[in-house]
């Protein structure tokens, strides 16, 4: 089926949750996406993170198929031999003892803010039900209930009441807020090390180093969501890494499952993971056989650094490049590594005409508010596919 038939059945038979772009993509490899009507494209989103690897990595792949042919699925009833070996070195990969395997990245934030309530009621000491957690406002943690009860986005939160208590929010990268929010029942500071969502903020330097030194004088957990930030996408394993700070729990997701199948998990030491015992959390295909297969790979890729020297190496030519567009129709640039922030002048155009115009010149990127664009190509992406998207940029904008 063409793009307008596909465009047309997929309006008539889907809830109207999402706006995508007009485009109807048919298969991909590495950065490039092809759509039902033969037109290529760039991908510059690369499923917001999860595609970190490219589309249809080949070792990824690999692993899948093997792992498709032996075992898919146990449930955590019993235990499968992919298990171990995927905890292992995720766990090793974040210098955590221990890593608790689910599948969606709202879900790792579920178990995170479970873990530290308890961890709250059973190890500091807090009285039963008071627990509370400090977030930042523009945050962007998923969808469940819980999660948008804390969420500063109208379109987020309006109408999905009643909504889970227990969250203080504070401005993003405002120290002192966050230092006047702790109190005797703080459990858990959760942070964005940048925040993806809200137009890829990066907090002042020091911002992270300040909140590290409170939570640890105050006794409180420092929860990193790394789901978009992570696994190389910013030049370094972690986006935190940049502030030379380690949070007490890694929240994971995205790119953890190659682009191929959902994988996401908690890792912390066991005097914080340590808290669950049998029957408190779980999930049917959390850490599933081909999930483990795969995330294991996932882990291998990145353990030799290839892939975060790709993303700092033409991140620096991203950001130069994006950075010479300022004052010809770029506001200003945000971001690290191959992860950018693009502020268009809104006299211009709205974010979504941005991303609609650069569909066309075969970039495909996502508007977030107002006139902001996000790119997040693959880390697979080469110098002159680097320098492709920027000429797209620039052809969409007024001449120098
Ligand atoms: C920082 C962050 N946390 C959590 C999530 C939720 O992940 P998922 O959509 O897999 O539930 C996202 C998704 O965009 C995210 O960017």
């Amino acid at each position: 089926m063409r793009t307008p038939g596909a465009l047309a059945d997929a309006e008539r038979w889907t809830a109207h949750n999402y706006h995508p772009l007009p485009v109807v993509i048919t298969d991909a490899e590495g950065a490039w996406v092809t759509d039902v009507d033969g037109h290529r494209y760039l991908d510059f989103l690369a499923g917001y993170s999860a595609l970190n690897f490219g589309h249809r990595h080949p070792s990824l792949i690999a692993a899948a198929h093997a792992q498709l042919d032996r075992l898919t699925l146990t449930s955590r009833a019993f235990v499968h031999d992919q298990f171990a070996t995927f905890c292992r070195g995720l766990a090793e990969l974040c210098g955590k003892d221990l890593v608790l395997p689910m599948n969606t990245g709202a879900e790792a934030v579920e178990t995170g803010i479970k873990v530290a309530r308890k961890w709250g009621y059973q190890v500091k000491g807090v009285p039963d039900g008071q627990a509370e957690i400090v977030v930042a406002g523009g945050n962007f943690h998923g969808r469940t209930t819980t999660i948008i009860s804390f969420s500063t986005d109208e379109d987020a939160r309006a109408d999905f009441g009643p909504y889970t208590p227990g969250f203080k929010i504070v401005p993003y990268g405002d120290l002192a807020a966050i230092t006047d929010a702790v109190g005797p029942n703080t459990v858990a500071v959760l942070l964005e090390p940048i925040q993806g969502e809200a137009g890829v903020l990066v907090p002042p330097a020091g911002y992270f180093a300040g909140v590290r030194e409170l939570c640890t004088t105050e006794n409180v957990l420092l929860i990193a969501d790394e789901i978009q930030s992570g696994l190389g996408r910013t030049g370094k394993t972690f986006a935190i890494e940049h502030e030379g700070v380690v949070p007490d729990m890694f929240l994971l997701g995205k790119a953890l499952g190659g682009g191929i199948v959902p994988v996401s998990a908690v890792a912390a030491d066991r005097a914080v993971l340590g808290v669950l015992k049998p029957g408190e959390h779980g999930s049917t295909f959390g850490g599933n056989p081909l999930a483990c297969a795969v995330g294991s790979k996932v882990v291998r890729l990145l353990s030799t650094g290839e892939f975060q020297q790709r993303s700092a190496q033409l991140g620096t030519r991203l950001h130069e490049g994006l950075t010479a567009l300022i004052g010809h129709g770029v506001v200003a640039v945000r971001g690290r590594g191959l992860w950018a922030g693009v502020d268009i002048d809104p006299a211009l155009m709205t974010g979504r005409q941005a991303v609609e115009r650069l569909a066309e010149q075969g970039i495909l990127a996502k508007d977030t508010h107002g006139s902001t664009i996000r790119l997040a190509p693959p880390l697979v992406v080469t110098e002159a596919e680097v320098d492709q998207a920027l000429a797209g940029l620039a052809a969409i904008l007024p001449g120098k």
